[in-house]
């Protein structure tokens, strides 16, 4: 297998992509609480009661929201408890994580630990910031390489030369990404999102946590991921796909007006719960 596609494949594969049609399908029950969420009528107990009749998806569900992630002082017990504690955008997250959760398994070793450390620290990050969407936040950590399912389940051919060239330990995945194919994970995860119809305060994140300082709707979003990202890369926890831990972005430190001394309890709060995620690492 050649180091360097020619130019007219990497043309046909960009062609080829922009094709796809069996994108991962998210599961009814998401696509119905999408649709019910944008009736203003819509009552979080409706959206409970209808989560609620899935036993599986709701177990998972629970068993996230009682993790390490959040940290709650008192056990979340019903869906409906869920959406009143978390809120709807991250209860509807963790209904989709779960849903796909076989997928992220499937597509890549050690992608799903990389996601739920990288959540872990997003939310580690939002906490020291004192921010009220932390959990929301933690959310945007947990999907942001979702593209890297679609690249695997769909592209497995394109996916090999990816690996080959991470391999060589000088290029971060995205980077082997763009000489693959010309675009990265960063904006299948947007198709994905899109194709998903999720809040554009999800979207963004996947889209742009490799290049933060263009997000625009929720910029501070995008940067704490992004942090996060990097952090969970530094800790070895999980697999991002390559071994490298690339820079952070000052531009996205500064926005957030972080400090080098907050870098020590950012650490505090993450460490043991990275310990302690071990318990959803496995949630079938
Ligand atoms: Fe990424
Ligand atoms: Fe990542």
């Amino acid at each position: 297998m050649t180091s360097q596609q020619p130019i007219q494949d990497r043309v046909q594969v960009k062609r080829d992509i922009r094709k796809i049609k069996n994108l991962p399908t998210v599961p009814g029950i998401v696509a119905k609480i999408s649709r019910m969420v944008e009736n203003p009528e819509t009552s979080a107990s409706e959206v409970g009661r209808l989560i609620s009749q899935d036993q599986v998806l709701s177990a998972k569900v629970l068993r996230m929201a009682n993790s390490a992630f959040f940290g709650m002082s008192r056990k979340i017990s019903s869906i409906s408890q869920a959406l009143v504690i978390l809120g709807f955008e991250v209860v509807k997250g963790l209904v989709l994580t779960s849903s796909v959760f076989d997928m992220i398994q499937k597509s890549m070793a050690g992608l799903w630990e990389h996601s739920i450390g990288c959540a872990a620290a997003s939310g580690a990050v939002a906490t020291i910031l004192g921010r009220a969407d932390a959990e929301e936040i933690l959310v945007a950590g947990l999907l942001h390489d979702l593209g890297k399912v679609v690249l695997a389940l769909n592209l497995p051919d394109e996916m090999r030369l990816v690996v080959d060239k991470v391999q060589s330990g000088k290029v971060l995945f995205y980077e082997a990404e763009h000489q693959v194919l010309d675009f990265d994970h960063s904006e299948l995860g947007q198709w994905l999102a899109e194709h998903w119809n999720l809040p554009d305060s999800l979207a963004e994140p996947m889209r742009l946590h490799h290049r933060p300082e263009k997000a625009v709707i929720k910029p501070e979003c995008a940067a704490i991921v992004h942090i996060a990202d990097v952090i969970v890369r530094a800790k070895g926890f999980g697999n991002a796909g390559d071994p490298l831990v690339p820079p952070i972005s000052m531009a996205a430190w500064e926005m957030l007006g972080l400090r080098k001394t907050d870098f020590l309890p950012i650490l505090e709060i993450l460490e043991p719960k990275l310990s302690s995620l071990v318990d959803i690492t496995s949630i079938n």
